[in-house]
Protein backbone atom coordinates (compact mmCIF):
# COMPACT_ATOMS: atom_id res chain seq x y z
CA UNK A 1 0.00 0.00 0.00
CA UNK A 2 1.52 3.18 -0.99
CA UNK A 3 1.24 6.08 1.62
CA UNK A 4 0.00 9.54 0.37
CA UNK A 5 2.37 11.41 3.11
CA UNK A 6 5.99 10.82 3.10
CA UNK A 7 7.32 8.68 5.74
CA UNK A 8 9.19 10.12 8.58
CA UNK A 9 11.84 8.22 10.94
CA UNK A 10 12.91 10.54 13.59
CA UNK A 11 15.90 9.65 15.86
CA UNK A 12 15.61 10.92 19.50
CA UNK A 13 19.03 10.52 21.02
CA UNK A 14 17.90 12.21 24.21
CA UNK A 15 20.74 13.27 26.66
CA UNK A 16 23.55 11.14 24.87
CA UNK A 17 26.37 11.57 22.17
CA UNK A 18 28.63 13.93 22.11
CA UNK A 19 29.74 15.48 19.21
CA UNK A 20 32.21 13.05 17.62
CA UNK A 21 29.96 10.27 18.49
CA UNK A 22 26.85 12.21 16.68
CA UNK A 23 29.15 13.03 13.67
CA UNK A 24 30.38 9.35 13.07
CA UNK A 25 26.58 8.23 13.76
CA UNK A 26 25.85 10.63 10.13
CA UNK A 27 28.54 9.02 8.43
CA UNK A 28 26.86 5.29 8.58
CA UNK A 29 23.70 6.73 8.70
CA UNK A 30 23.45 9.12 5.75
CA UNK A 31 24.58 6.36 2.02
CA UNK A 32 21.57 4.70 3.56
CA UNK A 33 19.47 7.36 3.80
CA UNK A 34 20.07 8.39 0.56
CA UNK A 35 18.70 4.89 -0.84
CA UNK A 36 15.46 4.91 1.18
CA UNK A 37 11.84 6.67 0.35
CA UNK A 38 11.97 8.64 3.75
CA UNK A 39 12.65 11.72 5.24
CA UNK A 40 15.26 10.46 8.10
CA UNK A 41 15.33 13.02 10.83
CA UNK A 42 17.65 13.26 14.10
CA UNK A 43 16.41 15.29 17.16
CA UNK A 44 20.41 15.82 18.61
CA UNK A 45 21.65 17.04 22.11
CA UNK A 46 21.94 21.07 21.63
CA UNK A 47 25.35 21.04 21.78
CA UNK A 48 25.45 18.91 18.27
CA UNK A 49 23.52 20.75 16.67
CA UNK A 50 25.70 22.76 14.51
CA UNK A 51 28.22 20.56 13.46
CA UNK A 52 25.70 17.95 12.58
CA UNK A 53 23.57 20.25 10.72
CA UNK A 54 26.96 21.06 8.39
CA UNK A 55 27.70 16.97 8.43
CA UNK A 56 24.12 16.38 7.14
CA UNK A 57 24.38 19.23 4.24
CA UNK A 58 23.93 17.67 0.82
CA UNK A 59 22.56 14.31 2.42
CA UNK A 60 19.13 13.40 3.14
CA UNK A 61 19.42 13.47 7.00
CA UNK A 62 17.51 16.39 8.66
CA UNK A 63 18.43 17.74 11.69
CA UNK A 64 16.79 18.95 14.90
CA UNK A 65 16.22 19.68 18.37
CA UNK A 66 14.86 17.86 21.14
CA UNK A 67 13.18 20.94 22.96
CA UNK A 68 12.51 24.48 23.53
CA UNK A 69 11.73 27.60 25.43
CA UNK A 70 8.60 29.49 23.73
CA UNK A 71 9.79 32.74 24.59
CA UNK A 72 11.86 34.77 21.80
CA UNK A 73 14.55 36.15 24.53
CA UNK A 74 14.54 36.95 28.30
CA UNK A 75 16.04 36.13 31.24
CA UNK A 76 15.35 31.99 31.15
CA UNK A 77 18.99 30.74 32.74
CA UNK A 78 19.50 27.33 30.91
CA UNK A 79 16.24 27.99 28.07
CA UNK A 80 16.93 27.69 24.34
CA UNK A 81 14.93 29.67 21.89
CA UNK A 82 13.28 28.71 18.63
CA UNK A 83 15.17 31.28 17.02
CA UNK A 84 18.71 30.18 18.90
CA UNK A 85 17.85 26.21 17.74
CA UNK A 86 17.02 27.52 13.92
CA UNK A 87 20.41 29.70 13.82
CA UNK A 88 22.09 26.73 15.09
CA UNK A 89 21.03 24.57 11.95
CA UNK A 90 17.75 22.82 13.12
CA UNK A 91 14.88 22.60 11.10
CA UNK A 92 12.57 20.78 13.64
CA UNK A 93 11.83 20.49 16.81
CA UNK A 94 9.96 17.87 19.16
CA UNK A 95 7.58 19.56 21.29
CA UNK A 96 5.87 17.90 24.88
CA UNK A 97 7.87 14.77 24.62
CA UNK A 98 6.23 12.57 27.37
CA UNK A 99 9.64 12.88 29.51
CA UNK A 100 9.39 16.54 29.40
CA UNK A 101 5.58 16.34 30.63
CA UNK A 102 6.42 13.66 33.51
CA UNK A 103 9.96 14.93 34.41
CA UNK A 104 9.83 18.86 33.70
CA UNK A 105 6.17 19.46 34.56
CA UNK A 106 5.15 20.72 31.11
CA UNK A 107 1.55 21.97 30.96
CA UNK A 108 -0.69 21.20 27.62
CA UNK A 109 -0.52 25.45 27.31
CA UNK A 110 2.91 25.66 27.65
CA UNK A 111 3.32 22.96 24.71
CA UNK A 112 1.08 25.18 22.88
CA UNK A 113 2.96 28.19 22.79
CA UNK A 114 6.32 25.95 22.02
CA UNK A 115 4.13 24.59 19.08
CA UNK A 116 3.43 28.03 18.22
CA UNK A 117 6.86 29.50 18.89
CA UNK A 118 8.49 26.64 16.73
CA UNK A 119 5.78 27.55 13.85
CA UNK A 120 6.30 31.30 14.05
CA UNK A 121 9.96 31.22 13.16
CA UNK A 122 9.55 28.12 10.32
CA UNK A 123 10.70 25.11 12.40
CA UNK A 124 8.66 22.05 12.34
CA UNK A 125 7.22 21.05 15.59
CA UNK A 126 6.16 17.21 16.64
CA UNK A 127 4.12 17.71 19.04
CA UNK A 128 4.21 14.25 21.32
CA UNK A 129 0.71 13.36 22.52
CA UNK A 130 0.02 9.83 25.13
CA UNK A 131 -1.65 8.37 27.41
CA UNK A 132 -0.34 7.53 30.77
CA UNK A 133 -1.41 2.92 31.99
CA UNK A 134 -4.07 4.13 34.40
CA UNK A 135 -5.83 6.48 31.76
CA UNK A 136 -6.01 4.03 29.29
CA UNK A 137 -7.03 1.06 31.74
CA UNK A 138 -9.92 3.69 33.22
CA UNK A 139 -10.71 4.07 29.09
CA UNK A 140 -9.68 7.56 28.81
CA UNK A 141 -7.31 7.53 25.81
CA UNK A 142 -9.40 9.22 23.23
CA UNK A 143 -10.27 12.39 25.93
CA UNK A 144 -6.98 12.76 27.16
CA UNK A 145 -5.63 12.62 23.18
CA UNK A 146 -7.98 15.01 22.26
CA UNK A 147 -7.55 17.33 25.11
CA UNK A 148 -3.64 17.44 24.43
CA UNK A 149 -4.23 18.19 20.64
CA UNK A 150 -6.85 20.83 21.41
CA UNK A 151 -5.40 22.37 24.07
CA UNK A 152 -1.62 21.82 21.79
CA UNK A 153 -2.96 23.56 18.90
CA UNK A 154 -5.60 25.78 20.23
CA UNK A 155 -5.91 29.02 17.26
CA UNK A 156 -3.01 27.10 15.54
CA UNK A 157 -4.06 28.30 12.06
CA UNK A 158 -5.16 25.52 9.40
CA UNK A 159 -2.47 26.44 7.16
CA UNK A 160 -0.22 24.62 9.55
CA UNK A 161 -1.01 21.67 8.79
CA UNK A 162 1.36 20.24 6.69
CA UNK A 163 4.03 21.54 8.68
CA UNK A 164 2.80 19.78 11.99
CA UNK A 165 3.82 16.08 12.91
CA UNK A 166 2.08 14.46 15.81
CA UNK A 167 3.59 11.54 17.82
CA UNK A 168 1.46 9.42 19.76
CA UNK A 169 3.60 7.91 21.86
CA UNK A 170 1.48 6.00 24.97
CA UNK A 171 4.16 6.73 27.96
CA UNK A 172 3.75 3.40 29.35
CA UNK A 173 5.33 2.28 26.00
CA UNK A 174 8.29 5.08 25.96
CA UNK A 175 11.60 3.36 27.08
CA UNK A 176 9.84 0.29 28.29
CA UNK A 177 10.43 -2.39 25.96
CA UNK A 178 6.42 -2.85 25.63
CA UNK A 179 5.40 -1.35 22.60
CA UNK A 180 1.68 -0.42 21.99
CA UNK A 181 -0.07 -3.22 19.85
CA UNK A 182 -0.47 -1.71 15.73
CA UNK A 183 -4.03 -2.23 15.58
CA UNK A 184 -4.58 -0.30 18.72
CA UNK A 185 -2.08 2.58 17.22
CA UNK A 186 -4.06 2.66 14.69
CA UNK A 187 -6.82 3.31 15.96
CA UNK A 188 -5.98 5.88 18.20
CA UNK A 189 -4.10 7.81 15.09
CA UNK A 190 -8.05 7.64 13.22
CA UNK A 191 -9.51 9.44 16.41
CA UNK A 192 -7.06 12.14 16.42
CA UNK A 193 -7.13 13.00 12.81
CA UNK A 194 -11.28 12.76 12.95
CA UNK A 195 -10.77 15.24 15.91
CA UNK A 196 -8.38 17.76 14.33
CA UNK A 197 -10.80 16.96 11.06
CA UNK A 198 -13.50 18.71 13.39
CA UNK A 199 -10.90 21.58 13.96
CA UNK A 200 -9.88 22.28 10.72
CA UNK A 201 -11.18 20.54 7.93
CA UNK A 202 -10.77 16.82 7.07
CA UNK A 203 -8.37 18.37 4.34
CA UNK A 204 -6.40 19.76 6.33
CA UNK A 205 -5.96 16.90 9.06
CA UNK A 206 -5.01 14.35 6.20
CA UNK A 207 -1.54 16.82 5.75
CA UNK A 208 -0.92 16.45 9.28
CA UNK A 209 1.64 12.95 9.53
CA UNK A 210 1.46 10.87 12.41
CA UNK A 211 4.12 9.48 13.71
CA UNK A 212 4.28 6.05 16.97
CA UNK A 213 6.67 5.68 18.90
CA UNK A 214 7.23 3.85 22.08
CA UNK A 215 9.92 0.59 21.83
CA UNK A 216 10.04 0.38 18.59
CA UNK A 217 12.65 -1.70 17.17
CA UNK A 218 14.52 -3.13 14.20
CA UNK A 219 11.90 -6.13 14.65
CA UNK A 220 8.74 -4.27 15.09
CA UNK A 221 9.22 -1.48 12.48
CA UNK A 222 7.73 -2.80 9.75
CA UNK A 223 4.48 -3.84 11.29
CA UNK A 224 4.10 -0.06 12.57
CA UNK A 225 5.18 1.12 8.91
CA UNK A 226 2.58 -1.04 7.19
CA UNK A 227 -0.17 0.25 9.67
CA UNK A 228 -1.96 2.40 7.39
CA UNK A 229 -2.37 5.77 9.68
CA UNK A 230 1.10 5.55 10.30
CA UNK A 231 3.22 7.64 8.69
CA UNK A 232 6.96 7.59 10.39
CA UNK A 233 8.32 6.58 13.72
CA UNK A 234 9.96 8.35 16.73
CA UNK A 235 12.72 5.93 18.07
CA UNK A 236 14.38 6.43 21.05
CA UNK A 237 16.64 3.71 22.45
CA UNK A 238 17.28 2.19 19.37
CA UNK A 239 18.38 4.97 16.99
CA UNK A 240 21.38 5.38 18.97
CA UNK A 241 22.98 2.60 17.03
CA UNK A 242 23.76 3.99 13.65
CA UNK A 243 23.06 0.14 12.08
CA UNK A 244 19.81 -0.47 13.51
CA UNK A 245 18.53 2.70 12.74
CA UNK A 246 19.85 3.05 9.26
CA UNK A 247 18.18 -1.18 9.45
CA UNK A 248 14.75 0.57 10.07
CA UNK A 249 15.49 3.48 7.75
CA UNK A 250 15.94 1.10 4.49
CA UNK A 251 12.35 -0.87 5.44
CA UNK A 252 11.06 2.57 3.97
CA UNK A 253 11.71 1.72 0.42
CA UNK A 254 9.46 -1.36 0.98
CA UNK A 255 6.71 0.23 2.31
CA UNK A 256 6.74 2.89 -0.25
CA UNK A 257 6.95 0.33 -3.00
CA UNK A 258 4.46 -1.88 -1.71
P1 LIG B 1 11.95 4.50 23.06
O1 LIG B 1 11.72 6.06 23.18
O2 LIG B 1 12.02 4.16 21.60
O3 LIG B 1 13.24 4.25 23.78
O4 LIG B 1 10.79 3.81 23.72
C1 LIG B 1 10.83 6.72 22.33
C2 LIG B 1 10.86 8.20 22.62
O5 LIG B 1 11.24 8.58 23.73
O6 LIG B 1 10.51 9.01 21.77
Amino acid sequence: MKKSRVPVMCANWKMYKNIEEALAFIDVVAPVAEQSDCEALIAVPFTAIRSCADRAQGTRIIIGAQNMNDATQGAFTGEISASMLKEAGATFVIVGHSERRRLFGETNSFIHKKVQRALDVGLRPILCIGESYEERENEATQTVLCTQLREGLVDVPKTAASQLMVAYEPNWAVGTGLPANPETVHQAIDDCRAFLGELWSSADAEKVTFLYGGSVDVQNAATFLQTPNIDGLLIGSVSLDPDSFAKIISLCQNVAAH
